[in-house]
């Protein structure tokens, strides 16, 4: 190499809210582990749902690993382990994978962003963003359906969990720490619209009420879309 090559290019800068929502998972990791750890003994449909979405992903045929994006704790990774499917957990937070390595001893967790899973587009037979996308600005959500509909092999199937609702909830200071995120509430009927422009078709659309007693205070969404089988 002489004196004279051009230096590598520097990586873009994350944007805002991947750096608010790293911050604040960093801090609260341990704590929002203690609070949910046994969120689907007081929820069962959730883990029936996730099952019915391993049931699918099977039955379709499409090879390829599943990637729960934005796994946290790492609770549904291991769920749809035992389901039977091959997957694997990705997150912003460290200290979120280090809750989920710790606990899910026998699972790969790795650190990166939704759209960057380290996988080549194309391959995935499944992808599982469970109260993730819940952080990504409103105008940024075609993107990142586009890009998983690209991630995704062709035929392979996206679960989206969400919260009901109009208006963002600020959390300021959850469990005492100094950090603040905004959590987007969305209309079902708009995330299915936005799914079909990224070219998804819609294979399921549920809604249970919320759950007071366990501190909810919206409705909770839940979406199951596939992939186009050819012509990305
Ligand atoms: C509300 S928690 C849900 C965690 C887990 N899915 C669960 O239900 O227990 C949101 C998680 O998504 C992760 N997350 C949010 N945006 C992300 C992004 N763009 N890429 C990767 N992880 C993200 C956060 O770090 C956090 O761990």
């Amino acid at each position: 190499m002489t004196d004279t090559a051009p230096a590598p290019a520097a990586a873009a800068p994350a944007p805002d809210h991947i750096v608010a929502t790293r911050a604040f998972y960093d801090a609260i990791a341990e704590d929002y582990a203690d609070r949910f750890r046994d969120v689907f003994a007081a929820q069962p449909l959730e883990p029936a749902l996730l099952a019915g979405f391993a049931g699918l992903v099977k039955a379709s045929g499409v090879g390829g690993e599943v990637a729960d994006l934005g796994c946290g704790p790492g609770w549904v990774t291991a769920h749809l382990a035992s389901c039977g499917l091959d997957v694997f957990g990705l997150d912003l937070s460290e200290s979120m994978l280090g809750v989920a390595r710790r606990e899910n001893p026998g699972l790969r967790f790795e650190q990166g962003s939704m759209l960057e899973p380290g996988v080549p587009d194309g391959t995935l037979a499944g992808i599982v963003s469970w109260y993730s996308s819940i952080h990504t600005p409103q105008d940024e959500l075609p993107a990142l359906f586009t890009g998983f509909r690209r991630l995704l092999a062709p035929g392979g199937h996206l679960l989206l969990a969400f919260q009901v609702g109009e208006e963002a909830l600020r959390l300021e200071r959850p469990f005492d720490h100094p950090v603040t995120l905004d959590f987007q509430r969305r209309r079902p009927d708009r995330m299915a619209e936005i799914l079909e422009a990224a070219g998804f078709t819609l294979v399921l659309r549920a809604e249970r009420a919320a759950d007071e007693e366990q501190g909810e205070s919206t409705p909770q969404a839940f979406l199951i879309a596939r992939a186009p089988d050819s012509g990305r």
